[in-house]
């Protein structure tokens, strides 16, 4: 029997019963098999593709036509996982955007679930597109759409007001509807405060070990990140060896070496 499909009930009890959740950005048809069998109980089509899939230092140039494309690559080939889809940079910057773009990521990508960043400025959209049967997560903490506006990237909430502030903003976008939180690249202690706060499943990022589950973006797990750039410290390379450039490089000399290919890889 194939596993059941992640409903947003599923991972409110994974919540209520302390069973971490796993949550991974994936763009693609292939990497989508191998993160399911893997367990992945949540895919984020993140607009981090703008990084890793596109080369732009931000995520500011991605369209909603961009995340329509990867989140329906996801889904024609996605079995169980919950598949939430990034709302894009200024994609719901009024109401009449914002219901254009959950339309087109819902009905031409295929998602289930769509996160938007930020707090008490986005608090009508929420309300406005869970009352239309939207499924909403929020994003708090770093921003990566206000980068420019917040002056790069930095940990947020060290300052009591600014911790204050994210903690009212998490209670005040689950009042509006909102069914999950990411929070990204806060301190450990208002993570932890955050997630006992909310009943709605908070997604780590650089928020420590007390969140109800965390996220990374796969191209950071596996180390492949398109930039000569010191990984973030909440970044865990989990490939060892060399991993996937290694098995690359083996290629590139078994070619030269005429190793490959062997008889077994021949038709007679
Ligand atoms: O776009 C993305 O990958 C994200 C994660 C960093 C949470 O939003």
């Amino acid at each position: 029997m194939p596993d059941p499909q992640i409903t947003l009930s599923r991972l409110a009890a994974m919540k209520a019963e302390g069973e971490k959740i796993a949550c991974l950005t994936c763009y693609d048809a292939a990497f989508t098999r191998v993160v399911e069998k893997a367990g992945v109980e949540v895919i984020l089509v993140g607009d981090s593709l703008g990084n890793v899939l596109q080369g732009h230092s931000g995520t500011i140039p991605v369209s909603v036509v961009d995340m329509a494309y990867h989140a329906a690559c996801v889904d024609r080939v996605r079995d169980q996982a919950l598949l939430l889809v990034d709302m894009p940079f200024l994609s719901y910057a009024d109401l009449g955007r914002a219901i254009a773009s959950a339309a087109q990521l819902m009905q031409d990508g295929g998602a289930q679930m769509l996160k938007l960043e930020g707090g008490a400025a986005q608090l009508d959209t929420v309300l406005r597109l869970t009352d239309q049967g939207v499924p909403v997560c929020g994003h708090l903490g770093l921003l990566p759409q206000s980068v420019y506006k917040d002056g790069g990237y930095r940990v947020h909430g060290r300052e009591a007001e600014d911790a204050e502030a994210i903690l009212r903003d998490a209670l005040a976008l689950q009042n509006a509807g909102a069914g999950m939180l990411v929070l990204e690249c806060v301190p450990v202690e208002l993570a932890r405060r955050v997630t006992q706060e909310l009943v709605i499943p908070v997604i780590g990022i650089g928020a420590g070990p007390a969140c109800d589950g965390q996220v990374l973006v796969l191209h950071d797990l596996l180390g492949i990140t398109p930039f000569e750039r010191k990984a973030p410290r909440f970044v865990k390379n989990f490939l060892s060896d060399g991993g996937i450039e290694a098995a690359v490089r083996a290629y590139v000399e078994a070619v030269k070496s005429g190793a490959f290919p062997a008889a077994e890889h021949c038709f007679n």
